[in-house]
């Protein structure tokens, strides 16, 4: 708590509400699959024994889709399966109900443009099965089997994907509501005996009697399923109609209305994905456990490897391995639970017939099964066949990074709270002193008058507008955090506005929600409402938002929605949104419009030019589109560092590239081992901030003497030299999907023995990077990947051959970083303030060689604050290549065009014989001889001198 502030009383009540004694997640908070309804009918349905059936003869070939009928044996319900191939290697199916008595949602906003989708052709025929080619001539064809319905999705000969072959396919159709206890009882329970007539069907004479596997499971053509395969009674299962969560009761007035599938993927022994969990970055088996749930949650003290909700959900999952790559993206709102299940002894038949027919043992495949609460069934395959590709084509569907600007990748101080505009000023004025570059200060919750945002406590911080002027004379920019929770108080404006429009999130009953958040009783726009979000933004214009200016940016935090009083701190699934949706079909969407309304406000107050800034806890498919995200309340403890490493990586792989981790650790004080190590981290991490709870004790770095300060200063200062690598990285995602932090078998994807590393990764293709995670590390063991690459030490420049498991000694300053032989990195090393000053800078090289003595590597600058990159082209991207002992700078996209007035100050070569001589040819002038030094591996060329954005070559003789 800050010095000479009372505690608030609604953190206590937070607390008193929401926590268990101790520093652990009070688990009984949150649900567990097991009660929550849907997940425990689905989970309790025994594989192997699907009821549904494609009625093959129904085919329906369309310029664009294939639609066949499916049918459920036992309800009769009709169903109506669309399969496209779409353009890049993506295959979407869809399942809706043929005639649904209502409409079921369908996911808005995430999607870009649609994509073409090829024409699909029946290549053939064979009794029940019949083969569609998913695009003309291309390697991919789908089996599609009648009964029971089940999809085996090949590439060439190969296996990739097969879908339903556990026959866990459940689309709870709609159906009424029985009007009494009995009805349910009896209308249900009369459906549900067919359903487990079904079931409990003897399997076919000539199904082949596989053993169970180790979760259960069983093969494609359902032999047992374990011991406990009695489906669920219905009688048993009130949870149906009504279900209540401790002293919640959720009115469910549309009954059952779940959807699930499973995949099965022969060949793939690595999943990674589904962010957002606090566990590693490959995905652990949930038998025996609960599934993986992406349902967001605002989870108070969360612990490391559970499989529990967290802040943000993007159902995308990865699978990689020797077959290649592949993604499967559950395009669903609602609640949601993946299991994953690593199975050789439930292999599909056709899985198996592969083994033999590959003539080996064994091989590996995972099962993944996704279940949700409502919509649709809407998934697309992703068939790489290469991890860019996944990701591109994961870019495709949902949208890149926005490209940030350029301050944005600077270092930000936060806490919990910034006192006053005094505190602010001094804090600022400690950075210089202690030379240390910062870009944003920030102000939580406290900073607005009692909490009402877009307002501006008054005792504490009178003159806004005199701060961040004072702020931006010094160059750097504030952040002030706006939460979509707002106080019901009759004297705010904000509040009276939202109520008079009918803006407000709705109860069933139709009335305003309410709930409980930071200020007191509180209501929730509704960010689905499109005319809301245009009102939300237009909050944002100078004028509105009084006290704001240009250098003025936004923080959405509790966008889970977090309701104190809500079941699982969260927002009634039967609270309505515009249309009469229930919060259930949307939920995990609410965050992302939060974002993208904050995002659109903060582009509008600039009359459309500047570029915003906004950081989110709450996300979802698409949210890289509006900005940052971090990782929530993470706790001052080595093991929360370590994680940040995965959980950003998972990000990373949903195109969330700007993630981030608390630097320092929310909860708790770290000493300074952990302090120092964890800036080095989040150094090297792309959303860099560090921010603490309320009531941790100060922790600006010059408050733990020199030495720290120093320590602190030597990271910061990396990150800023480094920062024409991480804008032209953040550029590459932003254009071309590929993510800024990249697990190693990204870039590596044969080698085996990076599938399962976490505690390092790469940054863009060129950078790999080993942060010292443990407590009292004196070294650390370095996986340098590749076959025939060389590494290089980024400090010493030593170079080492590839592959290799290198102990690299460390100290408390050492970060252990290599550059990839073949690569060229940009820095800017003149040490400043923060990123505005660094404008106009001179840059440095880092041009690694390769065995083969070549390397290449971009440039990407322009004014790092608008649009203008984009509507008027004003940029420039450089290349540099080496070979044949020349270094060539050349444009790498001639259509863009920048005044930049820096040069060329410095070229470093690592790797490179001593020349007898270096001779500079510049853009139409003479050729000049260069001055140059060799010492050790590092030959440095000084002061080419030649303008950044001018072609030249520089040739070692
Ligand atoms: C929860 C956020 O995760 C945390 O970063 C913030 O400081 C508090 N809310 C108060 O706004």
């Amino acid at each position: 708590m800050a010095p000479g502030r009372r505690r608030p009383l609604l953190l206590l009540l937070w607390a008193a509400l929401c926590v268990g004694p101790g520093l652990a997640v009070d688990r009984s908070n949150f649900k567990t699959c097991e009660q929550s309804g849907f997940c425990r009918r689905q989970r309790a349905i025994p594989p192997g024994r699907s009821p549904y059936r494609a009625l093959l003869d129904s085919l329906q070939l369309l310029p664009d889709a294939a639609r066949i009928q499916l049918l459920n044996e036992a309800t009769k319900v009709p169903l109506m399966l669309e399969l496209r191939g779409l353009r890049g290697n993506i295959t979407r199916i869809r399942i809706t109900e043929l005639n649904p008595p209502r409409p079921r949602f369908e996911v808005p906003d995430v999607l870009m443009d649609e994509i073409p989708a090829e024409p699909l052709e029946v290549l053939g025929r064979d009794g029940d099965t019949l083969e569609l080619s998913l695009g003309p001539g291309g390697p991919h064809r789908l089996l599609v089997t009648g009964s029971p319905f089940r999809m085996d999705l090949l590439r060439g000969r190969r296996l990739l994907c097969s879908v339903n072959a556990r026959g866990l396919l459940v689309f709870e159709h709609q159906r009424q509501r029985p009007h009494s206890l009995m009805d349910i009882g009896g209308w249900v329970g009369r459906a549900w005996d067919k359903i487990s007539a079904l079931f409990h069907r003897d399997p076919p004479q000539d199904a082949p009697q596989d053993p169970p596997s180790e979760n259960g499971a069983t093969n494609e053509d359902g032999a047992t399923g374990g011991a406990d395969e009695k489906p669920p009674d219905n009688e048993e299962e009130p949870g149906a109609w009504e279900e209540t969560f401790k002293t919640h009761t959720d009115s469910k007035p549309y009954g059952p209305m779940s959807v699930g599938l499973d995949f099965s993927l022969p060949g793939f022994e690595h999943v990674y994905g589904i962010p957002e969990h606090a566990e590693s970055l490959r995905l652990r088996s949930t038998q025996g456990g609960d599934p993986y749930r992406l349902y967001n949650l605002d989870v108070f003290q969360y612990e490391l490897h559970t499989p529990m909700a967290l802040y943000g959900s993007v159902p995308l999952l990865w699978a990689h391995g020797p077959p290649g790559t592949l993604g499967i993206f559950w395009l669903n709102a609602a609640e949601t639970w993946v299991d994953i299940g690593s199975n050789t002894a439930g292999k599909t038949l056709l899985g198996k017939l592969l083994d033999y027919m590959q003539g080996g043992g064994e091989t590996p495949q995972t099962d993944v099964r996704w279940m949700s609460e409502n919509g649709v069934l809407d998934v697309f395959l992703l068939l790489g066949p290469a991890p860019h590709d996944v990701a591109r084509q994961y870019g495709t569907l949902t949208g890149t990074q926005a490209l940030p600007p350029l301050f944005s990748l600077g270092y930000h101080q936060s806490r919990w709270n910034y006192r006053d505009e005094e505190d602010v000023l001094a804090v600022e004025r400690g950075f210089d002193r202690a030379a240390v570059p910062l870009d944003v200060l920030w102000l939580d919750i406290e900073h607005a008058h009692g909490k009402r945002y877009f307002t501006w406590d008054p005792t504490h911080f009178p003159h806004p507008r005199d701060m961040l002027r004072r702020l931006a004379d010094k160059k750097r920019k504030m952040v002030s955090i706006v939460d979509p929770h707002i106080k019901v108080d009759p004297d705010y404006r904000v509040h009276n506005e939202l109520r008079a429009r009918g803006f407000y999130v709705k109860t069933k009953d139709g009335s305003d929600y309410e709930g409980w958040c930071w200020p007191g009783s509180t209501a929730y726009p509704d960010f689905t409402n499109p005319e809301m979000r245009e009102w939300w933004a237009s909050m944002f214009a100078y004028d509105q938002y009084e006290g704001s200016t240009e250098t003025l940016f936004t923080w959405n935090d509790m966008n889970e929605p977090s309701v104190f009083s809500g079941p699982e701190v969260t927002m009634h699934k039967d609270a309505r949104h515009r249309g009469g949706w229930e919060h259930r079909d949307l939920h995990n969407l609410y965050g992302l419009y939060v974002q993208m309304a904050t995002a659109e406000g903060q582009i509008r107050r600039s009359g459309g030019r500047q570029r915003p800034f906004v950081l989110s806890r709450a996300f979802f498919a698409g949210s890289q589109r509006y900005g940052a995200v971090w990782t929530g309340d993470n706790a001052a403890e080595w093991g929360h560092l370590r994680i940040s490493i995965p959980m950003c990586l998972s990000f990373a792989l949903a195109a969330l590239s700007f993630c981030g981790a608390d630097v320092g650790g929310f909860f708790q004080n770290p000493d300074t081992e952990l302090l120092v190590r964890w800036y080095q981290a989040g150094a090297f991490q792309p959303f860099f901030r560090a921010h603490a709870h309320l009531d941790t004790v100060r922790r600006e770095p010059w408050l733990f003497g020199e030495e720290v300060a120093g320590l602190i200063r030597h990271a910061v200062r990396r990150r800023y030299a480094l920062l024409p690598f991480w804008y032209t990285a953040f550029y590459r995602s932003h254009r071309h999907a590929l993510p800024v932090m990249r697990p190693l078998w990204m870039e590596f994807p044969e080698d085996t023995a990076t599938f399962a590393m976490d505690d390092q990764y790469m940054l863009d293709r060129a950078l790999l990077v080993h942060p010292v995670t443990e407590q009292g590390a004196r070294g650390v063991h370095v996986y340098l990947p590749g076959k025939d690459e060389v590494w290089y030490d980024v400090d010493s420049h030593q170079q080492h051959v590839a592959p290799q498991t290198l102990y690299v000694p460390v100290t408390l300053s050492s970060v252990p970083v290599f550059q990839r032989g073949g690569t060229v990195v940009p820095r800017q090393e003149r040490p400043r303030r923060s990123t505005e000053c660094m404008r106009g800078d001179p840059y440095t090289l880092h041009v690694a060689l390769s065995p083969q003595g070549t390397a290449e590597g971009d440039l990407f600058l322009d004014d790092g604050e608008s649009f203008a990159y984009d509507t008027e082209r004003r940029f420039l991207h450089r290349r540099f290549s080496f070979a044949n002992g020349t270094l060539t700078a050349s444009s790498a996209d001639p259509q863009g065009s920048f005044p930049s007035s820096s040069w060329l100050e410095r070229v470093v070569i690592l790797g490179a014989p001593k020349p007898s001589s270096v001779l500079l040819r510049p853009p139409g002038g003479p050729e000049t001889p260069l001055h140059f030094q060799l010492e050790g591996p590092t030959l440095t060329l000084r002061k080419p001198g030649v303008p950044i954005g001018a072609d030249w070559e520089i040739v070692l003789r």
